[in-house]
């Protein structure tokens, strides 16, 4: 290890997307290369790389609409951690949303929050991460039948949910080999490919029975593990979840920097992922 004043602040660019890989594996995240593309494409990613080149250090700006940002991929390999470089990282991210005039929001970590509360972020809505190891396990009632959701609607409910358009977003996660847009009823889910397990995210839905019931059958529909990020407030649904054999892994707190956007008119029964929103 050197000083870290010697690390200069890089932008990465999409061929640096297997070497953010590196860095989200190491953490145990769920993202896969089609993620950090997305970052590396659509957004303004910062690194750290030592002598040798090697990549030690990360954190992404990802511009929306309406004046609003997320900041995410913000890793440290182990070895370079406690020496300031997620709070330079994060820093750098903060002038250029600055230069934007964009409201920063993002999904923390414990460890994290740890980093962004000092840079003066404020805590908004609470998130629990929900893990099923085995799809295919017995539920209490019978699964719904699931249709193909229509990506307008889904794109609809996601800007009441959060102030603001993240249209691009969801037809790219839509797109992607692999993923499902699926509903029945009123609820409406996207489902897709994640490094080590799917992910269920954003979901709406007009109670918690009708997206408890979504879950259920999107369970029933496939095989392996599933991830899904539920709103903590949304509290049937979280003890639905784990009365169905779902684990909560880890708390995520969403933050903002910034003024206060639109307040949202809907609340999700899940994001589509901290790193996202
Ligand atoms: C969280 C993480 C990015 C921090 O990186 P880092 O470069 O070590 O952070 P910094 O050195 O800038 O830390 C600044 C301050 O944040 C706080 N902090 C950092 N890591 C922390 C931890 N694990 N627990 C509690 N507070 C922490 C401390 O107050 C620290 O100041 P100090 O070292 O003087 O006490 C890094 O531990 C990591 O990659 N963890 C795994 C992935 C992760 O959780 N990322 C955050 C996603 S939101």
């Amino acid at each position: 290890m050197g000083d870290t004043d010697d690390i200069a602040i890089v932008r990465l660019d999409p061929d640096d997307a297997p070497h953010g890989l590196v860095l989200s594996t190491e953490a145990h995240w769920n993202q896969n290369e089609a993620d950090w593309r997305f970052f590396l494409t659509r957004g303004s990613v910062f690194g750290m790389r030592v002598k040798g080149g090697q990549l030690v250090a990360t954190a992404a700006l990802l511009p929306y609409s309406a004046g609003n940002a997320w900041i995410s991929m913000v890793l440290v390999t182990e070895s370079w951690r406690r020496r300031g470089l997620a709070t330079k990282l994060v820093d750098a991210c903060l002038d250029d949303a600055a230069r934007e005039d964009l409201t920063c929001w993002l999904d923390a970590t414990p460890a994290g929050a740890g980093v962004y509360g000092p840079l003066g972020f404020t805590p908004t809505l609470e998130l629990r991460r929900l893990r099923l190891e085995n799809s295919r396990l017995p539920v209490a009632h019978a699964a719904a039948s699931l249709a193909t959701g229509d990506l307008a609607r889904l794109t609809a409910r996601d800007i009441d949910a959060m102030g603001f358009d993240r249209g691009t977003l969801l037809a790219e996660f839509a797109g992607r080999p692999g993923s499902g847009l699926l509903s029945n009823g009123d609820a409406i889910a996207l489902v897709r490919d994640g490094r080590t397990a799917r992910h269920i995210g954003p979901l709406f839905a007009n109670g918690a029975d009708r997206a408890l019931a979504l879950v259920d059958a999107i369970v029933q529909s496939g095989t392996g593990p599933l991830l899904i990020d539920a709103v903590h407030t949304q509290a049937a649904f979280v003890e639905g979840l784990t009365a169905s054999g779902w684990t909560i892994e880890r708390p995520f707190q969403r933050m903002r920097f910034g003024r206060a956007t639109a307040k949202p008119a809907e609340l999700p029964f899940a994001v589509a992922g901290p790193e996202f929103g």
